[in-house]
């Protein structure tokens, strides 16, 4: 197994068969070899800063009905909440204030906000925060829209692909949902000339070794700036809500394939991993993470976007969240910047 980490490490391509041959065997001493690898490479190229997110959750309103989710649309229980603009200003204001320099919107597909909406709150943000970078998470949308929201003046957009294969893709989604859309507006998105991250969750109901592999490959071939990924946490009011977690070790695995086959790459230790272990994000860091995102939405509506069970640092303030990870990350030697945080590979073609 070491050879196939030493492969990818000087940067050979791996085939599907030796990702799916590491995923299935790896162990604690084999684990352990690669994070010394993802971390060299890690820090090569971002040496031991830490880049920090401002993450504000808009809207928990959500047209779809993905079975994995706490905020889908069949839930009858979700307590629904909207900000306003001006609520999503005043976040942005307490976290340039705290050093954030990138705030992510990120909400459900909320057919509330229009384009016209979405595009005043944008160029909003980037009127009083000329020096940040805005990052979107809101969906799958059309490459019109998309343009619309990058000439307002968006940078950055999320869109996890959840799954690379198509049949696993629709035993985590209803039909409604396209594996075929979802890949279309990646690639609508890094044309359009957006900083592109896409990701998956680990442990995912019916995931094979042989899934993970493919999202390797797709991983490969698509070339993101960004890769978002965290274990699988059953919600309560889903119909997953009796399947097993992801666990600590896979996801942590995953993170440093992931930095060895993608170096440049922006990679976040998600509040997912923290909510499985209480080192969680640590952790991820010291498998080759080098991003973390600390919620800036207002309390009064953190326990309503409950995409899982037990999410953490649902109950504190945003100066209490920068804070408490900013001591975490000098705990393990990492030093959180006020910088946008861009990714360092910008030979990337669109
Ligand atoms: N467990 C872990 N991650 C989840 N997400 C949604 N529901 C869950 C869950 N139950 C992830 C999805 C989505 C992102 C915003 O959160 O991957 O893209
Ligand atoms: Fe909204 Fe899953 S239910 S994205």
């Amino acid at each position: 197994m070491k050879e196939l980490i030493d492969k990818l490490y000087k940067n050979t391509v791996l085939s599907k068969q030796e990702y799916k041959y590491l995923i299935e065997n790896f162990n604690p001493e084999i684990s352990e070899y690669l994070f010394e690898k993802s971390r060299e490479v890690r820090h090569r190229y971002y040496g031991h800063d830490i880049y920090i997110r401002g993450l504000i959750e808009f809207t928990n309103y959500c047209k779809n009905d993905c079975y994995y989710c706490g905020i889908r649309c069949s839930n009858r229980n979700a307590q629904r909440y909207r900000l306003s603009k001006d609520d999503i200003l005043s976040c942005c204001k307490e976290g340039y204030e705290l050093g954030f320099r990138t705030f992510v919107l990120q909400g459900g597909e909320d057919n509330y906000f229009t384009d016209d909406k979405m595009t005043d709150i944008i160029s909003e943000m980037k009127n009083n925060y000329p020096d940040c970078a805005v990052t979107l998470s809101i969906g799958e949308k059309s490459r019109e829209s998309y343009e619309r929201f990058f000439n307002a003046g968006a940078d950055r957009y999320l869109l996890r692909h959840e799954t690379a294969n198509n049949e696993h893709y629709s035993k985590l989604h209803p039909d409604k949902l396209s594996p075929i859309n979802r890949k279309r507006c990646l690639r609508d998105l890094k044309e359009i000339g957006y900083q592109v991250g896409c990701g998956f969750m680990v442990g995912s109901p019916f995931q094979t070794a042989e899934n993970l592999a493919e999202d390797m490959i797709f991983l490969k071939e698509f070339r993101p700036h960004m890769v978002g990924i965290g274990p699988f946490i059953a919600q309560h009011d889903t119909p997953f809500r009796d399947m097993p977690n992801g666990t600590l070790e896979l996801t942590l695995f995953m993170l440093g394939l992931i930095r060895l086959t993608l170096p440049y790459v922006l990679l976040p230790s998600t509040t997912a991993l923290g909510t499985i272990h209480p080192l969680g994000r640590e952790k991820g860091i010291l498998a080759g993470a080098n991003v973390i995102m600390p919620n800036l939405s207002p309390v009064s509506v953190r326990k309503k976007y409950m995409l899982y069970d037990n999410k953490i640092c649902t109950g504190d303030e945003a100066a209490e969240c920068k804070n408490c990870l900013q001591s975490r990350m000098r705990s393990i030697g990492y030093n959180v910047v006020t910088s946008r945080g861009d990714c360092k590979q910008s030979a990337i073609s669109n």
